[in-house]
């Protein structure tokens, strides 16, 4: 008898459980929610907001009287783009924006203070593919519930104490595009899909503690394109004004709104951070054929113009324009291959084996999750890759990355760094004129672990 009370008293307990966790996300979603953030446009701030709130809230610039935001765009329920897509994205949001005047110091919403951010930036955090990775078509379930094995917060937490002016997103912000199995208690309860819950889990949230510091400049990546997280960038991260036919709501619609025009962050004086979005770059080499050929090429053009406004130019893009990783070929005469991106040849065609023309001196990237610094034995720009920020790591069988003097030669390569955990950077200014910068990468606490000289085409790393 006793135990069947036993029993029935933990069940009464197991039940109680589940409510009060169920009533737990209940509370959480239904909490009134405002999360303002700051975000760098082609020659404009956007303070912008997303709210549950059934209207926008106020800016206060300065000692103005507070105004409304405008509302971006507002929330909806997005029918399938494809009869193959499993789910909706539901956006139960309103995003709401407001231009930065040119004349304020700062603007208040929500009681968050954001100030303008220096003309001459001296400070940047440098982060990239950040989202918990949920991938039924790999079998593959970060465990988003377990900080050590998903330590974006905790980036996000140490990064915001460094006081930047300033940070750099190098792309692939949302990651959680299956459902996490049952039976998985490392990423059960998560949400998934494109809709605005992911959006909040794999980017808002632990995003929080930096996004109320410093202006944001997002660079796009492969994950926000529009057959996959494109609907919530157009809707909360691209900086150009709502166009309907650019959201990715309507897949007929999408050799528009998977492009934009590049745009450069001036940094001070004589720097400037460009900003290219590669996100419909694939792995393999893009040939005249592919849609992107053209509209790259024009952009690549593009950029080369930009560069001729400021004498110390970094380029950055999703997409490394070569990453060192272990050959895939067993033959191989070398250990290590870089590896170029679909859009590599199209700069060799353009450019040589330069890539990308004097005077852009230095390029940052992601998508590949590690951290890789690399100064060429030819005349190129010096790169480092950072998209070791909270996604699953490089799958490379734990293999640490070091380039003996004769694989050096072989590549091409003067200087080679890796770090192959999980961390972030900080550019800092080493000049008045932003011609010397210095490159730290630190793990997720914030320790440091590599000091990097950033000069004209190379980066040294200590
Ligand atoms: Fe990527």
């Amino acid at each position: 008898m006793n135990n069947i009370i036993q029993k029935l008293l933990s069940f009464a307990i197991l039940l109680g459980s589940v409510f009060i966790v169920n009533l737990g996300f209940a509370t959480q979603d239904n909490a009134e929610y405002v999360q303002p953030y700051l975000v760098v446009g082609d020659n404009q701030y956007i303070l912008r907001a997303v709210t549950n709130l059934p209207k926008c809230p106020t800016v206060q610039w300065d000692a103005q009287k507070a105004e409304e935001m405008k509302v971006r765009v507002a929330g909806a329920k997005i029918p399938l783009r494809k009869k193959s897509d499993v789910i909706e994205s539901d956006f139960p949001v309103l995003t709401c924006e407001m231009v930065w005047p040119k004349d304020a110091k700062e603007g208040k919403v929500n009681n968050q203070v954001f100030k303008r951010p220096a003309s001459e930036i001296k400070k940047i955090i440098v982060i990239g593919d950040t989202g918990c990775r949920l991938k039924g078509a790999e079998n593959f379930y970060q465990d988003c519930n377990d900080q050590s094995k998903w330590p974006f917060a905790e980036v996000m937490t140490n990064a915001a104490a460094k006081n930047p002016d300033l940070v750099i997103h190098v792309g692939d912000l949302h990651y959680r595009e299956s459902p996490c199995p049952d039976n998985l208690p490392g990423c059960k309860g998560s949400p998934w899909g494109y809709g605005y819950d992911t959006w909040k889990a794999d980017f808002f949230v632990p995003a929080k503690p930096l996004l109320e510091k410093a202006a944001w400049v997002f660079v796009r990546g492969n994950h926000e394109t529009c057959s996959r997280a494109g609907q919530g960038w157009h809707r909360f991260i691209d900086t150009h004004s709502w166009d309907e036919k650019r959201s990715c709501n309507d897949h007929s619609n999408d050799v528009i709104g998977d492009y934009s025009e590049p745009f450069s962050v001036p940094l001070g004086k004589s720097a400037q951070f460009i900003v290219f979005d590669s996100a419909k770059n694939a792995n393999k080499k893009i040939t005249e054929k592919d849609e992107s050929f053209l509209i790259y090429v024009n952009q690549f053009k593009t950029i080369e113009k930009i560069a001729l406004n400021k004498k110390f130019n970094i380029f950055g893009s999703h997409h490394p324009l070569n990453i060192v990783l272990p050959s895939k070929k067993k033959d191989s005469e070398s250990e290590y291959q870089l590896y170029p991106t679909g859009f590599t040849n199209i700069l060799a065609g353009l450019n040589g084996e330069e890539l990308l023309k004097s005077p852009i001196n230095f390029t940052i990237h992601g998508h590949n999750h590690i951290f890789e610094a690399i100064t060429y034995d030819i005349n190129r720009p010096a790169e480092i890759v950072t998209g070791n920020s909270g996604s699953s790591l490089e799958e490379i069988n734990n293999v640490e990355i070091k380039l003996s003097d004769v694989q050096k030669k072989l590549l091409k390569i003067k200087e080679f760094s890796s770090y192959q955990d999980f961390g972030f950077g900080t550019l800092e200014r080493q000049d008045e004129m932003g011609e010397k910068w210095l490159f730290t990468e630190f793990d997720v606490n914030g320790k440091a672990l590599l000091k990097c000289d950033v000069s004209d085409r190379t980066v040294i790393c200590k």
